[in-house]
């Protein structure tokens, strides 16, 4: 296992009892090795091995141990997809342009079709106005987003805020993008005076944006108007610039709350990206990827082999991943997802409150559901609630399998833990103003927090 990161700002030696203190034996760990020292795959007599059964359900009995406590990572772990377990007796391959089918028929494109118009629906373009695609995930979307943008601007450059997803920074160097990094606010919105200056440095250039509707850790929404309106005033106009929006998380929350920022076709933007395992949860990682279809004679060439379009960035694609993101939306419909979306945002103004309550700084951001605190000391308690964690800060998603019950349990945990940590004055509560602001830092430096 990796070892953990120790924030620079952090004491080592002082911390080295703390983090070294030894692995805390739990049920569940024991359980996990059990499983570990069946796995190996050793030589049988051609028949199936006795003991596959009962390996997966200790697996199973593991995860379901797990599953609660999975705080620190947007997946929602609350589905039941039960009745599509027939279709796992098929090998479903959607290769290809879901809007061509293939040669191959165990497809299942036609689902796919239908969850992509409900998607242009939602960021409002039309069906003859619009192409996309059922991908791996958030990563696959945005990879295809900015080669969409690569290809209409081939010495385009990309813009990108410091907050956003470790992707879009790896895309850039497998793409050889020359990438502009701008800085963001405490909140972790894109710092828009910044980008003017950067954009106005490289005029000669056309711009690729990548703009995060909602970052990985704060939850931070770029301004989309503003970035236009800063377009405009920097003199490019929509044939020199192209918007990529990375909405993993977000942008399957925004179109769901009146009040948020709209994210929309209607406004000029190149593409949009989720992931569909994080929101709408599924079992497995998937994502949709909307574009404009104008833009897609650019990428596409013609495969006899498959009889169909190569537009996508993988060659075989999961059939199964549309179906499931079918059926949840099937289920649930615009208001069964509008509550679930107001659900998440109301337990994590509870957390929130809670931490707050304890005197632990805590920020949440409008239409968020990322509470960012203070990175527990000790990486076994990171490790139980599966907490994500950067520098001094970490982070709770509040997904939909996260009750305030759990909530709850995991504050009075928190707070334990740290009176064992804080008690003899060697540690001090961590400082997270230069992360998120100092009226979010409860720090003994900014305990004026109200
Ligand atoms: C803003 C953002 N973009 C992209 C991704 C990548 O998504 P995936 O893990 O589905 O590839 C994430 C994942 O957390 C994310 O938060």
């Amino acid at each position: 296992m990796a070892m953990p990161f120790i924030p620079k700002t952090r004491d080592t030696e002082l911390l080295s009892p703390v983090v070294s203190n030894g692995h805390v034996s739990t049920k569940e760990d024991k359980l996990q090795i059990d499983i570990e020292a069946m796995l190996p795959i050793t030589e049988g007599n051609g028949k199936p091995q006795p003991k596959l059964d009962s390996i997966i359900s200790h697996y199973v009995q593991s995860l379901k141990q797990l599953n609660l406590r999975n705080l620190g990572y947007p997946c929602n772990q609350k589905f039941n997809y039960d009745k599509l377990a027939p279709l796992l007796n098929f090998h479903l391959n959607n290769a290809g342009d879901p809007f061509q089918g293939s040669s191959l028929s165990l497809n299942s494109t036609s689902f796919e079709v239908c969850l992509l118009d409900w998607f242009a629906n939602l960021w409002e373009i039309e069906k003859n106005k619009y192409w996309g695609y059922v991908t791996t995930g958030g990563t696959e979307g945005n990879l295809h987003g900015i080669l969409v943008g690569r290809e209409q601007f081939p010495d385009g450059i990309l813009y990108t805020s410091q907050d956003s997803h470790y992707s879009i920074f790896k895309i850039a160097r497998m793409y050889r993008m020359q990438c502009v990094k701008v800085s963001s606010s405490d909140s972790g919105e894109i710092n828009c005076d910044e980008l003017k200056t950067l954009l106005l440095a490289h005029k000669d250039k056309p711009a690729i944006i990548n703009l995060n509707i909602g970052t990985t850790m704060k939850g931070g929404v770029d301004d989309l108007d503003l970035v236009i309106e800063v377009l405009k005033e920097c003199g490019f106009a929509h044939d020199r610039f192209y918007i990529h929006c990375d909405g993993a998380l977000f942008g399957m929350m925004l179109p769901f709350i009146k009040e948020a920022p709209k994210i929309t076709f209607k406004k000029p933007i190149g593409s949009i990206a989720i992931s569909g395992h994080k929101f709408l949860g599924c079992p497995i990682p998937c994502g949709i990827v909307i574009t404009r279809s104008q833009y897609m004679n650019a990428l596409s060439r013609d495969v006899e082999y498959i009889a169909s379009r190569d537009v996508t960035i993988t060659g075989s694609r999961s059939g199964h991943a549309p179906i499931f993101l079918w059926y949840a939306i099937k289920r649930k419909g615009f208001v069964g997802l509008q509550n679930e979306v107001q659900n998440c945002i109301m337990n994590a103004c509870h957390l929130q409150h809670r931490l707050r309550d304890a005197g632990i700084g805590a920020m949440l951001n409008k239409f968020s559901n990322i509470v960012v605190f203070e990175r527990p000391l000790d990486e076994d308690f990171i490790r139980k609630w599966s907490l994500a964690c950067m520098g001094n800060i970490a982070h709770v998603v509040v997904m939909q399998h996260v009750t305030t019950e759990i909530l709850d349990s995991f504050v009075s945990e928190f707070l334990q833990k740290r009176s064992i940590w804080f008690q003899d004055g060697r540690f001090l509560p961590l400082c997270i103003a230069d992360d998120v602001g100092s009226r979010h830092c409860a720090c003994s430096r900014h305990n004026s927090m109200s």
